[in-house]
């Protein structure tokens, strides 16, 4: 089947790639009709690797998508052929430890789509366990459909924040992940929402996406001041970590109110000291997340009811033909995207 392959760092090809899937009683066939390209997929693309996952051999890239079912598994009594979804990636073994605990996204054994050795999903069929599939409701695009995935993201930081009605947000960091926290948070009861970043493009997307989005340009005010103005010298009852940037380590926890929760979403290579004292000062409690843990049901639902205009994130659409410009054009980091996305 044709799919987007990376060949090797820099080396992309859209070209036939033998894959051969069975479709197992529990399983649907997918017909991909929209898939999102994430920074992880840049990653692999423009370095080869992330951390420990090294590209060894041609892989098709690709793990936010949407698509119709086009065959399904005797066993699977949920959805109709026709059915348009999205699909959650990483599939965990149902038998482990991690599952049973309830935490079947840190499962060692998660095989998960676009992180080598496993292939990714931007190509015309995939075989994917039903449960791991989430139908989207009449008038739901492809697009939005793939948007699931980052979205899923935000949903499970603001779940970890555990947001009461009125809270006030802080969300250090404005790509695309930082947006999917800020609009989670504000969709899960936040009264405000201060997002910050050095980047006045991207917090211009985010501050018009809603008044209470208030976009804070870290080049030009100081974060901490800022917020403790802002809220009467109090703090954010919820700060979230989005940029993944040693650098905002220690003074993001100081923009927390006391008692409040710290969330750190974004990842990096190696540590940073962590000042105990200020953390047990403030009483803060920290959570950390790791994708996502039952969110996709959440993330649609909210789209579905109104309280999340996804559509405002897909910054530009190509074709499937077009899918090499699309990583190309995803790979310059242009200020003002949020999320490039491919249609089949
Ligand atoms: N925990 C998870 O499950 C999970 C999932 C996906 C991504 N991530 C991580 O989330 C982070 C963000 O991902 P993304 O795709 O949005 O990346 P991104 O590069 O698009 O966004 C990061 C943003 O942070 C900004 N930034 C950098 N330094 C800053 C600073 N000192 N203060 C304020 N802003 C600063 C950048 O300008 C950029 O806009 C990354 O670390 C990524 O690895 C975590
Ligand atoms: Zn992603």
């Amino acid at each position: 089947m044709k799919a987007l392959v990376l060949e090797s760092v820099k080396q992309l090809s859209i070209r036939d790639f033998p894959i051969t899937e069975r479709v197992g009683p529990f399983d649907v066939k997918i017909q991909i009709k929209a898939c999102g390209i994430c920074g992880s997929d840049i990653h692999y693309y423009t370095e080869g690797a992330i951390g420990d996952f090294v590209v060894k051999e041609p892989m098709i890239l690709g793990h936010e998508a949407a698509g119709i079912i086009i065959e399904k598994g005797e066993q699977v009594r949920n959805f109709a052929l026709g059915d348009l979804v999205c699909m959650e990636p990483g599939i965990p073994n149902m038998r482990s430890h991690e599952v049973l605990e309830g935490i079947y996204n840190i499962d060692p054994e998660v095989v998960f789509w676009a992180t080598p050795p496993v292939h990714g999903c931007l190509r015309e069929t995939v075989v994917h366990p039903a449960q791991f599939c989430f139908k989207l409701p009449q008038g739901m695009s492809a697009a939005e459909g793939a948007m699931m995935e980052p979205l899923a993201i935000g949903i499970e930081a603001a779940k970890k924040a555990a947001i009461k009605p009125g809270d006030t947000a802080l969300v250090v960091g404005c790509g695309t992940i930082g947006v999917m926290c800020a609009i989670s948070a504000l969709a899960g009861g936040c009264s405000r929402v201060f997002i910050s970043d050095i980047k006045a493009e991207k917090l211009a997307i985010a501050g018009s996406y809603h008044t209470n989005i208030v976009p804070v340009n870290t080049g030009k005010v100081h974060l901490q001041e800022y917020i403790m103005q802002e809220t009467n010298g109090l703090g954010c009852n919820v700060v979230f970590e989005a940029s993944g940037s040693p650098q905002v380590y220690p003074d993001f926890f100081r923009c927390a109110k006391k008692g409040g929760k710290a969330v750190l979403v974004g990842m990096m290579n190696g540590t940073v000291p962590l000042d105990v004292a200020l953390l047990q000062g403030r009483g803060l409690s920290i959570e950390t997340i790791f994708r996502y843990i039952n969110c996709f049901d959440r993330a649609i639902a909210l789209v579905n009811a109104g309280k999340i205009d996804i559509t405002r994130f897909i910054s530009k659409t190509f074709p499937f033909e077009d899918s090499i410009a699309a990583y190309e054009y995803a790979a310059a980091g242009h200020p003002d995207v949020v999320k490039v996305m491919i249609e089949l």
